[in-house]
């Protein structure tokens, strides 16, 4: 387990020199939520902008970020993940993914690609300024779970470096029965805590999209299992993912 990290706020001396009451209280950290997926192109930044969008209707604050987008230039593009997720929840910033990569692979091979060196400390610190105690600060993972971000950082390092919990995203096809069992051994052997995957329909159902959750609530157990059908409504998206947003919420 990580260390818990110091609370941000530390006691200050009035004029006087009596303690504050109120700067004893512990803030309480920042929730974060990381929304990985078992693999590139599973719904991450459909169902992330969803989940905005429903946790905003309930009342709560949001923030979505990128941290690495790879396979972007400039300007950006209406159709990044960063920039969509910042349009899904209105935030004055960040308008776009925090450190964005040309080539179109795994981030710590774009970054050797384009002479990019990430300073995984930096983008921690990044990430973390943007957390506020009020604010749901969703971040979205790049590629699968563990997709290089430096030769020394995946996707658990990033979850335990924010003290997040995980949000898991797969794809409801054959094949992602034993993609989501193996997410979800890593993530239990590095003892991340996981809200529950979302078995996700981005493209055509195939003949095991009938049988996928049902298998996967039976072998995933204690995990909840919520599935998601293939809509093109935004509105209808955000109704999808109500009861997933419940799980974010404190
Ligand atoms: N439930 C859904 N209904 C309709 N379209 C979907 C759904 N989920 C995903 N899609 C579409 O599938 C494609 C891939 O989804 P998305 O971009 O969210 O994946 P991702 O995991 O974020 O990919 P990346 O690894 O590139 O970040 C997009 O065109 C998206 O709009
Ligand atoms: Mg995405």
């Amino acid at each position: 387990m990580p260390p818990s990290r110091p609370s941000a706020k530390k006691a200050t001396r009035t004029s006087q020199g009596s303690k504050r009451v109120s700067d004893e209280i512990p803030t309480p950290p920042p929730r974060v939520t990381l929304i990985v997926g078992t693999d590139t192109g599973v719904g991450k930044t459909w169902v992330t902008t969803a989940l905005a969008r429903a946790l905003m209707a309930a009342g709560q604050p949001v923030v979505a970020v990128k941290p690495i987008e790879t396979g972007v230039s400039d300007p950006a593009n209406p159709g990044e993940d960063g920039v969509r997720l910042a349009e899904a929840t209105g935030q004055s910033g960040p308008m776009r993914a925090l450190i964005r990569l040309t080539h179109h692979v795994a981030p710590a091979i774009a970054a050797d690609l384009g002479n990019h060196a990430i300073d995984y400390e930096d983008l921690i610190a990044r990430i973390r300024a943007i957390a506020t105690p009020d604010t749901e600060l969703l971040v979205e993972g790049t590629g699968g779970l563990l997709s290089p971000l430096t030769w020394s950082d995946n996707h658990l390092d990033l979850a335990h470096s924010l003290e997040a919990r995980v949000l898991l995203v797969a794809a409801d096809r054959l094949g992602t029965i034993s993609h989501t069992l193996m997410a979800l051994r890593v993530l239990a052997a590095e003892k991340i805590p996981v809200l529950g995957v979302v078995l996700n329909q981005p493209g055509p159902r195939d003949e095991s999209s009938r049988f996928n959750a049902s298998a996967l609530t039976r072998l995933a157990d204690p995990v909840p299992v919520v599935t998601l059908p293939n809509l093109n409504d935004e509105a209808q998206a955000t109704e999808a993912v109500k009861e997933v947003a419940g799980w974010l919420l404190p």
